[in-house]
C-alpha cells in the first residue's frame, strides 16, 4: 500500500524549512536559536514533523509541531502546517501523533496556549477533548490574550476512545491512505 505521508522526529536537516512554515504561520514566529536549542539542548522537548512520501522517499516538509513533557504534562508549544496544505487533516495528523507521543511517554494531561482569534486552532483542539480552563491577559508580545486550554486525563479508556474515534475519521480525510509512524524511535532521544 503507498504511504503517503511520514510522521517522524524532528531533526537539524528539517529546520530550513520548519523556518519557511514558522515565518508564515506566526505573527511572532520563534527563530532559529529557538528550535536549534530545542532540538540539542531541551531534554524534555519532544518535536515531529510529517513530510510527503514521494516515489519512496522523503518529499517536502508539510507540517510540524511540539511539546514540552515535564512529569505527566505534555505542553503542545508549536504546531503548524504549510499554508497551501491545510483544511487536509494535517495539523490533525500531527496533533494526533503529539498526544500519541506524549501517552506512550506516560503523559496524563495536555495543555496549550491559543490566541483567542485563532478559531480555527480551537476548533481542532476541542475536537481533541481541549476544554478552555482560563485567559492569560496580554500573553503574546503583541498584546493578544490567549487561552489556556487541557486535555484531561488523556490516559482513561474515555479519552482513549475519543483518540480512535478520530485516528477513524483522520484517516478518512488522508483518503483512506493510512500515515506511518515509528513511535519506538520516536521515543528515543
Ligand atoms: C491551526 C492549523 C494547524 C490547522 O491545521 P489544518 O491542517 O488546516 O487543519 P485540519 O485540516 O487538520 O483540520 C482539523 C480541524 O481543525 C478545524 N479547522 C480546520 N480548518 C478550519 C477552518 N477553516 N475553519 C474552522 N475550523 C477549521 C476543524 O475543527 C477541523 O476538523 P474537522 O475537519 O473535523 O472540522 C493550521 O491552520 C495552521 O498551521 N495555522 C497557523 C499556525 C497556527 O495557528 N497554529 C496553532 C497555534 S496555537
Amino acid at each position: 500500500m503507498e504511504i503517503p505521508y511520514i510522521v517522524r522526529r524532528m531533526t537539524l536537516e528539517d529546520l530550513p524549512e520548519v523556518m519557511e512554515i514558522e515565518k508564515v504561520s506566526f505573527k511572532r514566529p520563534w527563530p532559529l536559536s529557538a528550535y536549534h536549542y530545542e532540538l540539542t539542548r531541551n531534554d524534555c522537548g519532544y518535536y515531529l514533523v510529517v513530510r510527503l512520501r514521494e516515489k519512496g522517499k522523503e518529499g517536502p516538509l508539510l507540517a510540524y509541531g511540539g511539546f514540552w513533557l515535564v512529569v505527566d504534562e505534555a505542553h503542545i508549544c508549536t504546531l503548524a502546517v504549510k499554508p497551501e496544505w491545510r483544511g487536509k487533516g494535517l495539523g490533525e495528523l500531527i496533533l494526533y501523533s503529539l498526544i500519541e507521543l506524549a501517552l506512550r511517554l506516560g503523559a496524563e494531561i495536555a495543555s496549550l496556549e491559543v490566541r483567542v482569534s485563532n478559531r480555527v486552532a480551537q476548533n481542532l483542539y476541542r475536537k481533541y477533548g481541549f476544554e478552555e480552563v482560563g485567559k492569560r491577559k496580554g500573553y503574546y508580545s503583541d498584546g493578544e490574550d490567549a487561552l489556556i486550554m487541557t486535555a484531561f486525563d488523556i490516559n482513561s479508556q474515555e479519552y482513549r476512545a475519543l483518540l480512535a474515534k478520530n485516528r477513524e475519521s483522520l484517516e478518512r480525510k488522508l483518503k483512506g491512505r493510512r500515515p506511518w509512524w515509528n513511535w519506538r524511535v520516536f521515543m528515543r532521544r
